[in-house]
């Protein structure tokens, strides 16, 4: 089974993911961590896409959709993968269909009014994992691999206001786009905690006949 997990910034698709990829057998491919990987290497990559993403703008398609094409011509994404970020307008949608088959897309609709306060207060660490500092006790390290929690770059009120705008005028088009598809399942989060979303995820997809691990 191939998903696209869709939502705004803060939505919960990386949390989302992480779970998911925990207990199906679904790879879990951000374009936003393949971004900031490659701009802690400081590749050709790596140096186009930071001043787009210190925007809050998209990365040009052309660069994202050969990152995309390429992860998914890999052998391990055979079994099922799960696409957190990506498409993120119609034109990457399209060019989706065109080298991979979707066979649904996961929109997680949270209430603009929760999602500063998501993204402001989330610690994210190296290794995948992220946080929101409500729930970390004054712990400043991950609870999975010990290492030092820190605040993306792009995670200050100003760069998620542009963030939002993006994603509103460019990525919430998919919706419509799915529906019409009849891909589409939506889960609204609203104050519900991640393993309640996750649950209703996690339903819908045994509905649709994937097995847990
Ligand atoms: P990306 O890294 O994809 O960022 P984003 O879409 O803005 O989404 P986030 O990662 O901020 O949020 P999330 O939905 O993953 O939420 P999370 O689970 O962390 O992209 C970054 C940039 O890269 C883009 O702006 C763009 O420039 C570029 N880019 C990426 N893909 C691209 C593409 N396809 N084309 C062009 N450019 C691209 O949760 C957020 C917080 O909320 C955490 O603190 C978490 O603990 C908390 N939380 C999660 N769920 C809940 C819940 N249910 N209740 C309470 N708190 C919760
Ligand atoms: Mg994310």
């Amino acid at each position: 089974m191939n998903i696209v997990l869709l939502g705004a910034p803060g939505a919960g698709k990386g949390t989302q993911a992480s779970l998911l990829e925990e207990s199906f057998h679904l790879v879990h491919i951000s374009t936003g961590d393949i971004f900031r990987a490659n701009i802690k290497e400081g590749t050709p990559i790596g140096k186009i896409a930071k001043s787009y993403i210190d925007a809050g703008k998209l990365v040009p398609d052309e660069v994202t959709c050969d990152i995309v094409k390429d992860r998914l011509s890999k052998e391990d994404v055979k079994g099922g993968f799960m696409l957190d970020g990506f498409p993120r307008n119609t034109f990457q949608a399209e060019q989706l269909d065109r080298f991979a088959h979707i066979d649904l897309c996961v929109n997680i609709d949270v209430d603009l009014s929760l999602l500063m306060d998501r993204i402001c207060g989330r610690r994210v660490c190296s290794c995948g994992e992220s946080y929101h500092v409500s729930t970390l006790n004054g712990a400043t390290t991950c609870k999975k691999c010990g290492k030092e929690l820190y605040r993306r770059d792009d995670d200050n009120p100003e760069t998620v206001q542009k963030r939002l705008d993006t994603y509103f005028k460019e990525t919430a088009p998919l919706v419509e786009y799915y529906a019409n598809a009849g891909k589409l399942f939506t889960v609204t989060s609203g104050k519900q905690p991640p393993k309640a979303v996750y649950d209703k995820i996690a339903k819908e997809l045994v509905r649709r006949g994937r097995s847990k691990k």
